[in-house]
């Protein structure tokens, strides 16, 4: 059980306006055939599923993708009504629930489709977007001959209908294209063996979109960009438009204390002072999601840059700062105070991960909370 800590200053914010921002701006983009599905999986990679999917919609979202079929039913029991694609494989005795849902699974291998085939229903026939791995090693069919032999199988059976075709690729945040190009060209090899177009053909994710439009197909899936992060991290600078991050992290001192020259901070005694210096504690730590190894980056308090000292806890860290300040001054991990800001990527490039990894992994533990709300 996930017990949420609102009895303690530490918040994810999320800026709905942002999210607005980033999903009508792409629509905008985009030609009139195509059509925006928000990748909402992972608690929309954060940033709160429901928030996400509703403003999402308010911004010309048509539909929406979700990695496993609990978080399309999440939405279903919400009361979206919009189309729902889950990206992962979904387990084939579970289909006739997804069909009965109205959600869009894929169809991965021949394997699969025997698998599920008992569970096939006429009344509910099941959605499949077809998955073809041009390249990315993950889901689909590689092999013309193993996908004309099920779009055969098909043919025949009243459970199961083609809405989509679709491929993931590997590299499209790199500015190097060739092995972009390489899927691209194994996508249309193996595309060409379907007897007519299915309803969605779609190959983009944000990068995709961002940078090579002409690709995108009737339906793209646009993940990242929804929460304003650039997917290629800082590899490729220029975006088509301007990006607006949506996340925050803000706690806030819960003690302020003065060390003096040789004492120890944290576990390990890994940081001694070097002198008389103000400490400040804030109430968050790894267990919320903040990665151990930030020891030596740097916090806000009160908007300005502060030092993180000691190793950072499960439930708490420490931060040294150049003054004593009261219990209950504001601190931001991630955001903007005053004229300084630290963006998800800045924490991402210290803990030597991406920022997908950082906004996922802000714990349930954390409430969020909107920031200029966006009305239905
Ligand atoms: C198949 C697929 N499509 C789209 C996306 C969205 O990617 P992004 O967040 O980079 O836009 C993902 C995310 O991992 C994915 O797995």
């Amino acid at each position: 059980m996930t017990v949420i800590g609102t009895h303690r200053p530490t918040r994810v914010l999320v800026d709905e306006a942002a999210i607005k921002h980033n999903v009508s701006g792409e629509v905008a983009r985009l030609d009139d055939q195509t059509e925006l599905f928000a990748v909402i999986k992972a608690d929309a990679y954060g940033h709160g599923l429901l928030r996400v999917a509703r403003v999402a919609l308010a911004a010309g979202a048509r539909g929406f993708c979700v990695a496993i079929l609990d978080e399309a039913l999440a939405l279903r029991e919400a009361g979206f009504e919009q189309p729902i694609l889950v990206l992962g494989v979904v387990s084939p005795e579970y289909v006739q629930l997804a069909a009965i849902n109205h959600v869009a699974v894929p169809l991965v291998d021949a394997e699969w489709l025997e698998s599920a085939r008992p569970y096939l229903a006429a009344d509910h026939p099941l959605a499949v977007h077809v998955a073809l791995d041009t390249g990315m090693g993950r889901i689909g069919f590689r092999n013309l001959d193993d996908l004309r032999a099920v779009l055969d199988t098909i043919t025949g059976l009243d459970g199961l209908q083609i809405e989509g075709v679709f491929t993931h690729f590997a590299t499209a945040d790199d500015p190097d294209t060739s092995y972009f190009q390489e899927q691209v060209a194994k996508f249309k090899q193996l595309v060409a063996a379907f007897p007519e177009r299915p309803r969605y053909v779609h190959v983009s994710n944000t990068a995709t979109s961002l940078w090579h439009a002409a690709c995108n197909g009737n339906m793209i899936r646009f993940g990242v960009g929804i929460y304003g992060l650039n997917p290629s991290g800082r590899a490729i600078e220029q975006t088509p438009y301007e990006l607006q991050p949506a996340m925050s992290v803000v706690s806030a001192l819960v003690q302020c204390k003065q060390i003096h020259a040789g004492d120890a901070v944290s576990y390990g005694a890994t940081y001694r002072a070097s002198g008389d210096e103000w400490i400040g504690t804030v109430p968050i730590g790894y267990a919320d999601g903040y990665p151990r190894r930030m020891q030596g980056f740097h916090g806000l308090v009160d908007g300005q840059e502060c030092t993180i000292v000691g190793r950072v806890c499960m439930d708490q860290l420490m931060i040294r700062m150049p003054r004593a300040y009261p219990a209950g001054t504001k601190v931001t991990l991630v955001g903007q105070d005053g004229n300084n800001v630290i963006s998800l990527q800045d924490v991402a490039d210290y803990a030597g991960t991406i920022h997908y990894e950082i906004a996922c992994a802000m714990s349930e533990r954390i409430p969020r909370e909107s920031i200029n709300p966006v009305g239905a």
